[in-house]
């Protein structure tokens, strides 16, 4: 077959060399977004007084032709073409010979590549955004429905301090929402139109790149054609979101693989989101969360291979540059799936609030006494000092601060009265904090309300 470089050479490509360069098994994803930037490419050619008003009338019916044939049936989007550029070109010169061959006047696929990858992830960030919502709204769910239930916080893995069930949700559902913001900023990076930027120099016909931007929906045009056609910053800027979101289900996955285990049971997984052991019959095994955390490290890999792509290349377009592809699909391929997945891990778990609230007690209260000290006029280092002599004393005799007896409390400090010991309850715990970010039932309440004003905000009309 000819290719759109074919005038130049001598013979014909190598088939296995071609084969190797060519994006299109991959690329066809772009389909519709190509055909999209080519209907407006062709109006600004016509605008520019470039294409013939027939011309322009032709290409425009011929493209929206193929981009219904495309949607219809993805079949149709097949061939031996070098890429998805390539194989809307030939399409549309099948249909309308020469007017089609006028369509790539003044563009370059370098720009055009750019322009179909911008637009894709425009409309795949607003998908995984979704996605990200939904699953802030499972979490605010079971923050809602876990009421006052307490549970222990753990530093080092080891038992801290108790804190509200619903805190411990409330804490995943902010991370969640630092990565829908980051994808945010991931669109305002992709929104801006690099037509008109030539293969390298820009374009030498007069094109309204303004308008064009305005009606692809971009918020800017690009300032730089050297820069633009090699500028893949929102790809890895897309990567970098994606990446850390990846760490964050990765994390809740652990959190809940963790509190799920016969040994926790904080948590139970229900069965329609567990698999069972082919040897052995009492297993049911959280595998869709130990898949999500696996394929943390592929997403976290595309992330840093592309950033390693990307560092020494020259100024201008590099056939590197392609490899930004299938990096990005797979990403965003891999995140909507897995936030899928927790999702429905997460609206399915049953809390044992028994589980919780007896593990809640305990040891981890050593804090609150100290602060009951402090609250006396203690110096906390002394405080501190008083306590650990009082865990020693406990540890050793299997009891905790429950079973003492006020003489007890008396003999390690005098300000221990029974006021005070009264108040060392992991639910006194809990109320006595004081500042918004806190575990203080009142915080608490208002960052549910917050969540679930922002699920309500974030979700559009038409869902
Ligand atoms: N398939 C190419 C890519 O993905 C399109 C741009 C090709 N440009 C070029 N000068 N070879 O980057």
């Amino acid at each position: 077959m000819a290719h759109l470089w074919s005038g130049r050479f001598d013979s014909a490509p190598d088939e296995e060399v071609f084969e190797f360069q060519s994006s299109f098994a991959f690329d066809r994803r772009l389909f519709e977004d190509d055909v999209n930037g080519s209907l407006a490419w062709a109006e600004g050619l016509a605008l520019a007084g470039v294409l013939s008003a027939e011309d322009a009338t032709a290409v425009r019916a011929a493209l929206e032709e193929i981009r219904q044939r495309g949607v219809t049936d993805p079949s149709f989007v097949d061939g031996d073409d070098e890429d998805v550029h390539a194989f809307v070109e030939r399409q549309l010169i099948e249909r309308v010979g020469d007017a089609g061959k006028r369509l790539h006047t003044g563009r370059s696929r370098n720009e055009q590549v750019s322009l179909d990858l911008r637009l894709y992830l425009r409309r795949r960030i607003g998908v995984i955004q979704r996605e990200l919502v939904a699953l802030v709204d499972s979490l605010a769910g079971q923050a809602a429905s876990a009421r006052s239930a307490l549970m222990p916080s753990y530093t080092h893995l080891r038992r801290a301090q108790p804190i509200l069930v619903s805190h411990f949700l409330l804490a995943h559902i902010a991370a969640v929402r630092r990565d829908h913001a980051r994808f945010a900023a991931a669109f305002v990076e992709a929104d801006a139109l690099p037509l008109g930027s030539g293969a390298i120099a820009g374009a030498s016909y007069p094109i309204d790149t303004a308008a064009l931007a305005r009606r692809l929906g971009f918020a800017r045009v690009v300032c730089n054609s050297l820069d633009a056609t090699a500028d893949r910053d929102f790809v890895s800027t897309f990567l970098h979101a994606s990446a850390l979101t990846m760490v964050h289900l990765s994390r809740m996955a652990e959190d809940f693989i963790i509190f799920t285990t016969e040994e926790f049971a904080f948590f139970a997984l229900s069965d329609a989101v567990t698999t069972g052991s082919s040897l052995m019959p009492q297993k049911k095994n959280p595998d869709p969360l130990e898949l999500v955390r696996g394929k943390a490290g592929r997403v976290i890999g595309h992330h840093s291979g592309w950033l390693a792509t990307m560092k020494g290349l020259p100024s201008g377009y590099n056939k590197d540059l392609q490899e930004d592809k299938e990096a990005v699909f797979d990403t965003d391929h891999t995140v909507a799936r897995s936030l899928r997945v927790v999702t429905a891990v997460v609206r399915s778990l049953r809390l044992q609030d028994t589980r919780t609230e007896a593990a809640a007690s305990g040891l981890a209260l050593a804090t609150d006494v100290a602060d009951v000290l402090v609250a006396r006029g203690v110096p906390f280092r002394e405080a501190h000092e008083v306590v650990g002599r009082m865990v020693r004393d406990l540890l050793a005799a299997n009891r905790d601060f429950s079973a003492m007896t006020h003489d007890e409390w008396q003999g390690y400090h005098p300000a221990l009265d029974a006021e005070a010991a009264s108040r060392i309850t992991a639910r006194g715990s809990v109320e006595a904090r004081r500042t918004p970010q806190s575990t203080a039932p009142d915080a608490v309440a208002a960052a549910l309300a917050d969540a679930r004003a922002w699920v309500e905000a974030s979700t559009p009309a038409t869902d």
